[in-house]
């Protein structure tokens, strides 16, 4: 082996802090200075991919800044018990004040077999009759139970679906622990992850639950949700901020995740906003890959002038009109997804023009490329 000291900084500059990131040639690493040594590993996390040299020390472990894999600052070893998930290494000496890495001295980057979250199985319709997943959204004290205009609503769908031959699954958020979506994405958008990086990392988190219904089991969901100060309920918000892995899966590697599946609404509310809510539900849902049958919500509110929730109770709970509406949802639900599922045409990624994250200035060697193979007019 032959040595290649390189020169990465003053030892000044490189002891201010306890872990810095730097570049030298080609290659990214992660500094670290502790009780007056320096260790020198890859800047590169086994997981995938996060910068270690912005994360924290945490004793003599790098802790990685986008999900708390950490790494033996000097060896490049894993924790205890993941030692054989290790990042290069590399050696390193102070001379003159300057602190010298020998590059072509690194050691391998070597990787524990880890057991896929199960969410991350390929996405198989299996065969079977066509399914509808309820995902009740009212926020309510589960030990006090009361009636729940939405809930009652989607109970009259989920009642149609199974008379129709359909298999049926209600998902209360209310029921489930799960924690609000933490912004991995504003660390990096590699940072949020498929399965959701929260899942992966917290096996009581329960948002599994809507992920497997949603993205594996599922044909069709309808999502009841009350108003709230004109917005749909705030768990609605709590799980739609959650699946923001599932919309990034398109951003970031063009991975469709939901294909040949329907979604419709049941809003519910004592004031009126219920185009707005809607409009809401119908934008995140259809960016999520979703598609609509013909009228994709039913609604009710009382307006503006009543203050009398308890009247709205009443007209919900009796209302042959509106029960009948939820059960017809369910079957125009139900007969689009069968279509669907029938023909089975929906594309597993899409054309990235005016997509999210998609850059509009192509490089000019793809611009020549792409008029090579596109006849001028
Ligand atoms: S823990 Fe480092 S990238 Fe996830």
């Amino acid at each position: 082996m032959t040595d290649d000291w390189v020169d990465i900084g003053s030892t000044d500059e490189l002891s201010k802090k306890p872990v810095s990131k730097v570049l030298s040639k080609t290659r990214e690493l992660a500094v670290s200075f502790k009780d007056g040594t320096f260790g020198v590993i890859s800047n590169a996390c086994n997981h995938v991919g996060g910068p270690l040299g912005e994360g924290r020390l945490d004793g003599e472990y790098i802790n990685c800044p986008w999900h708390n894999w950490k790494f033996h600052r000097c060896t490049g070893l894993g924790e205890p018990g993941f030692e054989e998930d290790a990042v290069p290494s590399y050696p390193v000496k102070v001379e003159g004040g300057r602190v010298l890495v020998n590059l072509a001295a690194g050691t391998k980057r070597t990787r524990k077999p880890h057991d896929p979250h199960p969410l991350a199985r390929k996405i198989v319709r299996e065969p079977g009759p066509l399914r509808l997943a309820g995902i009740s959204t009212t926020a309510m004290d589960e030990a006090n139970p009361r009636f729940s205009g939405s809930d009652h609503l989607l109970n009259h769908a989920l009642e149609a679906a199974k008379k129709r031959g359909a298999e049926t699954r209600m998902i209360r958020l209310s029921e489930l622990k799960f924690r609000a979506c933490e912004g991995y994405y504003s660390k990096s958008a590699l940072a949020c992850t498929w399965p959701c990086s929260i899942t992966q990392m917290d096996s009581a988190d329960q948002m599994d639950r809507v992920y497997e219904a949603m993205v594996h089991w599922a044909d069709a969901i309808i999502i009841a949700s009350p108003i709230r100060w004109g917005a749909a309920s705030s768990l609605y918000f709590k799980m739609a901020e959650r699946l923001n892995c599932v919309q990034n899966a398109v951003t970031i590697r063009n991975q469709v995740l939901i294909r040949n599946k329907v979604a419709g609404f049941i809003i519910v509310g004592g004031q009126d906003n219920i185009q707005g809510v809607a409009g809401q539900m119908l934008g995140f849902f259809a960016e999520l890959g979703f598609i609509f049958p013909q009228f994709p919500y039913i609604a009710h509110s009382r307006g503006w002038s009543h203050e009398d929730m308890e009247r709205n109770v009443e007209v919900v709970r009796d209302s042959q009109e509106l029960a009948e509406g939820a059960e017809e949802l369910a079957k125009r639900c139900l007969d689009l997804a069968e279509q669907l599922v029938a023909r089975d045409q929906a594309p597993a990624s899409i054309e990235r023009g005016g997509r999210k994250a998609f850059d509009l200035h192509m490089e000019q060697s793809k611009i020549a490329a792409h008029a090579k193979v596109t006849p001028t007019e």
